[in-house]
């Protein structure tokens, strides 16, 4: 195989986006041989975009069995990315799929299985890794910049979203259709990146979950959670989709010092004597440890990042059995810290994680019992956005 041929599975926002990338011609490794979406009128949208010889379904289970792709991009809502990709790898593909994971971590996991068993090659579409502030921020914890992490502050509310987004497809912002709100659709980025760069996952969340503050939702568009971890270090996050003007601040606090990324750049801050010794050894009163700021070179990107760079990886490990840049079943981790701040607004407690997957999916389920959600494909979903400019936060 000298190419990958690939369908996309969703031909909304996000599906157009990947044809797009297509179109660019900066795709390398693989060739758009089919898509799919359950509403016709998406279809209709596209096809003059398509390449030639583009298979084209309206039932995704019929495009996987195809044999029209050797792997499949998964841009449906949240729900069913386990449950195609579960169909996928049993049908001997390679798969991507788009985040969030899935919207439970206990359906995750059954994903996760599943892509094992298969022996395929599985990606998570969190791009906002690839960009290269925070790829240093990462780079820099890993060799130990900032030493031991002691605190993790995050305010990631320029996510603004006007109602007119909530109202622009049926299944969004609903417990049915979506599985939630900005925890599961702007904010998986963020929570990737804190649990990616940290390389920690928090034994215990306290969060409390906003239903509808600032929309006519019923999900939450407003968060505020404390994390704590086995370490000892701590962590606030914060996240909506109703400021504005927003803000974009990521600190990691370490005993050598601090990362910072706000306003498109990195800072970091070395201290002169890591100051847990400092503490010990210091007689002064009022003394501090001393710290200095340091120049970190940001490497310029050569070619495009985001999704584009993405792709072109994945079809090389498929190729070339490159390493993966972002393996599928990573995914969980990000959606385990946010299944836990629902539980812990819902529960009105402190929740320690792993969560019980299976309280989770109960609290859920009589939240999608009661939803607004009514159609799995309404006539009005028709709209496509460019988003392409949203991606990268
Ligand atoms: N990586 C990113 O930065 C990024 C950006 C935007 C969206 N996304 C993700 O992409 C996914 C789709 O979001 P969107 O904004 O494109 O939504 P959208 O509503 O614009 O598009 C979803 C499409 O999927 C179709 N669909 C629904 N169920 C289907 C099924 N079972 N089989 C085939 N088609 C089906 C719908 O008809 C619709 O056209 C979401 O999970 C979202 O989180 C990721």
């Amino acid at each position: 195989m000298d190419k990958v041929r690939y369908g996309v599975i969703g031909i909304g926002n996000m599906g157009n986006g990947y044809i797009n990338d297509y179109n660019s011609g900066n795709i390398k490794g693989g060739v758009l041989t089919a898509i799919c979406d359950v509403n016709e009128a998406k279809l209709n949208a596209v096809k003059e975009r398509l390449p030639e010889n583009c298979a084209v379904f309206t039932d995704p289970e019929e495009l996987i069995k195809s044999g029209t792709v050797d792997a499949v991009v998964i841009a449906t809502p949240h729900y069913d990315h386990p449950v195609l990709a579960i169909k996928a790898f049993e049908n001997g593909l390679h798969v991507v799929i788009e985040k969030p994971a899935g919207v439970y971590t206990k359906k995750v996991r059954e994903m996760n299985e599943a892509a094992a068993k298969s022996g395929k090659k599985f990606m998570i579409m969190f791009q906002n890794r690839t960009n290269p502030l925070y790829a240093k921020m990462h780079e820099l914890v890993a060799a130990g910049a900032i030493g031991e992490i002691k605190r993790v502050t995050l305010l990631i509310t320029d996510w603004y979203r006007p109602q007119s987004y909530y109202d622009s497809g049926s299944w969004r912002a609903t417990w049915e259709g979506e599985g939630g709100g900005v925890l599961l659709n702007q904010a998986p980025h963020n929570l990737d990146l804190w649990q990616w760069i940290t390389g920690m996952m928090p034994s215990k969340i306290r969060a409390n979950c906003h239903m509808g503050k600032w929309h006519d939702i019923e999900v939450e568009d407003d968060v505020t959670a404390y994390f704590e971890y086995p370490n000892g270090a701590t962590g606030v996050f914060v996240t909506s989709t109703g400021d504005y003007p927003g803000t974009n601040y990521f600190e990691i606090l370490g005993d050598e010092g601090k990362l910072v990324v706000t306003g498109g750049q990195l800072a970091y801050y070395k201290n002169k004597m890591n100051e847990r010794e400092f503490n010990r050894a210091n007689e002064v009163s009022f003394a501090i440890p001393g710290h200095e700021r340091v120049e970190v070179e940001i490497p310029k990107p050569e070619g495009p990042l985001g999704h584009i760079w993405m792709m072109n990886n994945f079809f090389s490990s498929i190729l070339h059995d490159t390493p993966l840049y972002v393996p599928g079943e990573e995914g969980i981790k990000s959606l385990m810290m946010s299944n836990a701040m629902y539980l812990s607004g819902w529960l009105d407690k402190t929740v320690e994680l792993p969560i019980d997957e299976d309280e989770f999916l109960a609290e859920l389920n009589k939240r999608r019992a009661t939803s607004n959600f009514k159609a799995k494909v309404s006539k009005d979903d028709v709209v496509v956005e460019d988003i392409s400019k949203t991606f990268m936060k």
